[in-house]
């Protein structure tokens, strides 16, 4: 089965750049910055990723991303990512970044945008995986500096596809962000949303309602309301799920009790997705294998899995369809024999 998943062509639709920081990586960037970390290797530093709870994962990736100082520094992680990805038949990415997180501590929003995007762009001519940037807004912080980021990113609309919404949910409703969410879609931009990570099924709600959102982010709390889920179905709107994610932040107990088997089952448009690999202990094809187990080892789930990442892209509709056609032949291709 390792082998079905690693060469299924699949896009990645959730995954937070900052979220791809290897410890090997951050200890040689704060070197390079002349940055002192509050561990003393790279032991300690993995040892401290103990997370119960969404906010202690939080803490640990603001204070990592603290060494991202340059735009070389944002290249070389973005690199980093592709490097990986390019060996899991990954075709195309639709990554976020979070410029307020950089803004704050004095990195200018170019410094990051003018790091990431010209290494997506060798990533596109060097190993032909498209991308697309999604630019998030912090839901701890207020409106009006959504606001400000925002009408940063008006000059780089050219570089920027969409925008979401991250960071601690609980007590920060959709809600908050609705004259943001609206002005973005005014703009054009393409728009999503994380919701029912932790919070409840109103927010995913939310999502829907009142932010107008393409996808939902996690969305693992619909499964708590029937009528949501019928309107998932309904609307085939897509939910960008992260098992790893789920089982480290404790948003399902053990990989056996993950709603995907369900979802599927529902008829609900599910995607695999990373969130932050290096916190979370694999990338998207370990994520697929972690899957692979509940739903049977059944390859033609798995294909559905990677067809869905293809049909929730913001993608042209040729090349949606050609890499739909790949699935669909890789699967002739590998049904019959067992690995
Ligand atoms: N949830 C919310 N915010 C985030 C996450 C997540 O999984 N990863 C990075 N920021
Ligand atoms: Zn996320």
């Amino acid at each position: 089965m390792k082998s079905f998943i690693a060469g299924l062509p699949k896009a990645e639709l959730h995954l937070h750049i900052e979220g791809t920081l290897e410890p090997e990586l951050m200890f040689q960037l704060a070197e390079r910055n002349g940055i002192t970390l509050p561990y003393k290797d790279i032991s300690a530093l993995r040892a401290a990723y103990q997370f119960s709870r969404l906010q202690d994962f939080l803490d640990i990736y603001y204070q990592g991303m603290d060494v991202l100082r340059t735009q070389q520094d944002f290249f070389d992680l973005t690199w980093a990512y592709l490097q990986k990805i390019k060996q899991q038949s990954v075709r195309h990415i639709e990554i976020f970044f979070d410029p307020q997180g950089h803004v704050a501590r004095g990195i200018a929003f170019t410094t990051a945008l003018n790091g990431i995007h010209p290494a997506l762009l060798q990533g596109k001519r060097e190993f032909d995986i498209s991308f697309g940037l999604i630019m998030c807004f912090l839901r701890h912080l207020d409106e009006n500096d959504a606001m400000a980021t925002l009408e940063m990113a008006l000059a780089h609309k050219d570089k920027i596809i969409g925008v979401g919404l991250d960071s601690s949910e609980k007590g920060n409703p959709p809600a908050k962000f609705q004259r943001v969410f609206a002005r973005a879609r005014q703009e054009g931009f393409r728009l999503v949303a994380h919701a029912g990570e932790e919070g409840p099924p109103e927010y995913v709600y939310e999502a829907l309602d009142l932010l107008k959102v393409d996808r939902i982010d996690h969305g693992n709390a619909s499964m708590q309301d029937p009528a949501l889920i019928k309107r998932l179905v309904a609307e085939q709107i897509p939910l960008t799920v992260c098992p790893l994610s789920n089982t480290r932040l404790c948003v399902v107990d053990t990989m056996q009790q993950h709603p995907l088997p369900q979802m599927l089952q529902a008829g609900m448009k599910v995607t695999i997705n990373s969130d932050d690999p290096a916190y979370f202990g694999g990338y998207i094809n370990e994520n697929y294998a972690a899957v692979s187990d509940i739903l049977g080892n059944d390859k033609k789930l798995l294909a559905q899995l990677a067809r869905n990442s293809f049909s929730a892209a913001f993608l042209e509709e040729a090349q949606r369809a050609s890499l739909i056609t790949e699935v669909d032949i890789y699967l002739q291709q590998h049904n019959n024999c067992s690995r």
